[in-house]
């Protein structure tokens, strides 16, 4: 029982710890989306001219999901990102979604 506690208790530090740092990034976020507006817009809106999805306001773990498994190329395959995502590391992916689900 008191172990499960410090596991609910750490738990609970390492959330509200993400969440704060999400917050903090997401001015870096905004300027590493700079690259990603020609296809996916200025809000993230979307471009069907571009076949470029609408990603503004979706949640941060799903976006920095899709980043992590467009880059690695096994299991989500976008040529076109692709020389986009070759220069983001991780902490990047977590900026910009970060920025990415604040965008309405
Ligand atoms: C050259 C155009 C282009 C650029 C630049 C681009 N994308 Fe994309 N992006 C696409 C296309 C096209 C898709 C959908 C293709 C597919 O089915 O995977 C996509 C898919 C995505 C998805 C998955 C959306 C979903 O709902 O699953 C995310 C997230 C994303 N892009 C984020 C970014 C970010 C962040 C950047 C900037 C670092 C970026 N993209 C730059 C064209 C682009």
């Amino acid at each position: 029982m008191k172990s499960r506690l410090a596991t609910l208790s750490l738990l609970v530090f390492a959330l509200s710890y993400s969440s704060l740092s999400l917050a903090q990034d997401a001015a870096k976020g905004a300027e590493l989306f700079k690259q990603c507006i020609a296809c996916h817009g200025e809000k993230g809106e979307g471009n069907p001219a571009q076949k470029a999805p609408r990603i503004a306001g979706q949640h941060d773990w799903y976006i920095e999901k899709q980043l992590q498994d467009i880059k690695a190329g096994i299991t989500r395959k976008n040529p076109v990102m692709m020389p986009f995502l070759s220069k983001l590391n991780a902490t990047d992916m977590k900026d910009l979604a970060a920025y990415i689900s604040k965008l309405k």
